[in-house]
């Protein structure tokens, strides 16, 4: 089985090559390397043992996307391509609509043009906004989006849910991340954030190794038992884990399934503050400011059908997360 992953050298998609590779799919990755490095490409292989094929190609390109489904033969798509940051999208809304919904229908144009029809794509549990209560069960439907990034994730999955209804043939599995977080267990691969970070753990890191002086803490007075803001992080392996299950479902049924990929269980931002101090032995400064805009106080998911449809449930526990986390740090330190 061949399966075409896009942006498969960038956070989320190297840890999901792995876990396809280890579960014997064969893997095309395409990724322009706006978000990434071409060494992902040897740390894949030195985790695997089996070299990806690799395109250095855009997918607003259409003609180097389509070189790729000519020259093998897909049986799914696993579309993590796009950009992801939340504040950038507020000032460049532009760039964000070209680059994740042209980018997208370009890729699904021609997976209807080449006859491939199952497409796992990389949603966000952004898309419930502040409308529902917790935990966020997929039944909610889309809320109130709060920036074009949300917007592009919304925007793809109605696309795809309209894409599904016209065509019988295809199966599309939309998995709504909650907050993934953590590295692989090598050290080799993990998440190399672009400029200052603007997630807690990244951003902890940093405090860690010394290149920020203490972590702003976004509010203290939340409805939540500390006071700071609550979320559902997961492990990147357990959420890479979950896209080959993904596959496998898609691969054996046809229409849409929404399903939340969490923990279902939510902590504070003190709480991951404490876990992480655990993982590297040293206290982390921090200070209390005032919220940050847009952020809601408590997120995480409802599992049940992840595990229903899936049999997918996340084995790797806070501590852990950061212990990876840790290390990959300090690997890259080196
Ligand atoms: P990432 O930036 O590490 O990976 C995305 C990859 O896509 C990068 O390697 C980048 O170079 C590539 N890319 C971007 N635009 C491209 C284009 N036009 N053509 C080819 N390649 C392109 O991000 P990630 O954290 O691995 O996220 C993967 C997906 O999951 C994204 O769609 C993101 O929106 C979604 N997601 C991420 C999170 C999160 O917290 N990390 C949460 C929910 C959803
Ligand atoms: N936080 C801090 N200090 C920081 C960074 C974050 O206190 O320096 C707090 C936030 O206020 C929030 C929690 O840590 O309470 C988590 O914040 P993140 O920025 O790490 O994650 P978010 O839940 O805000 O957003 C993430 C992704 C979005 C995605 C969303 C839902 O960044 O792209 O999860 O999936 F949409």
């Amino acid at each position: 089985m061949k399966i075409l992953v896009t942006g498969g050298t960038g956070y989320i998609g190297s840890h999901t090559c792995v876990e396809l590779i280890n579960n014997g799919y064969e893997v095309v990755i395409v990724d322009n390397l706006n978000n990434s490095s071409i060494d992902v490409i040897d740390k894949i292989q030195q985790i695997t043992g089996i070299k990806p094929v690799f395109y250095q190609v855009d997918i607003l390109e259409k003609d180097g996307l389509e070189k790729v489904f000519e020259e093998n033969q897909l049986n799914a798509v696993i579309h993590f391509a796009g950009y992801k940051a939340v504040g950038e999208s507020v000032a460049i809304p532009l760039t964000y609509y070209e680059n994740n919904i042209s980018g997208s229908i370009n890729l699904y144009q021609l997976m209807k043009k080449h006859h491939v029809n199952n497409l796992v794509f990389s949603s966000s549990a952004t898309v419930y906004g502040d409308d529902f209560d917790v935990p966020f069960k997929e039944e909610y439907g889309l809320g109130t989006t709060t920036n074009p990034y949300g917007t592009t994730k919304k925007m793809n999955e109605m696309i795809i849910t309209d894409m599904c209804k016209a065509d019988s043939d295809l199966s599309c599995v939309l998995l709504r991340y909650f907050n993934p977080i953590g590295a692989h267990e090598s050290g080799l691969i993990g998440e190399i954030p672009n400029g200052i970070p603007n997630n807690l753990v990244p951003y902890i890191a940093q405090v860690v190794s010394g290149q920020r002086e203490y972590l702003n803490v976004w509010g203290n007075d939340y409805n939540t038992p500390d006071g700071t803001g609550v979320r559902d992080y997961i492990h990147v392996v357990d959420l890479a884990r979950a896209h080959v299950k993904a596959i496998e479902y898609a691969l054996n049924h046809k229409g849409t399934e929404v399903i939340n990929i969490g923990t279902g269980k939510g902590y504070s931002v003190m709480e991951v503050l404490k876990a992480y101090e655990k993982a590297c032995g040293k206290e982390i400064p921090y200070r209390i400011m005032n919220r940050r805009p847009g952020d809601i106080a408590v997120c995480y998911a409802d599992t049940e059908k992840a595990e229903r449809l899936l049999g997918f449930k996340a084995e790797y526990d806070i501590d852990r997360m950061c212990e990876d986390s840790y290390r990959f740090t300090r690997m890259l330190d080196k």
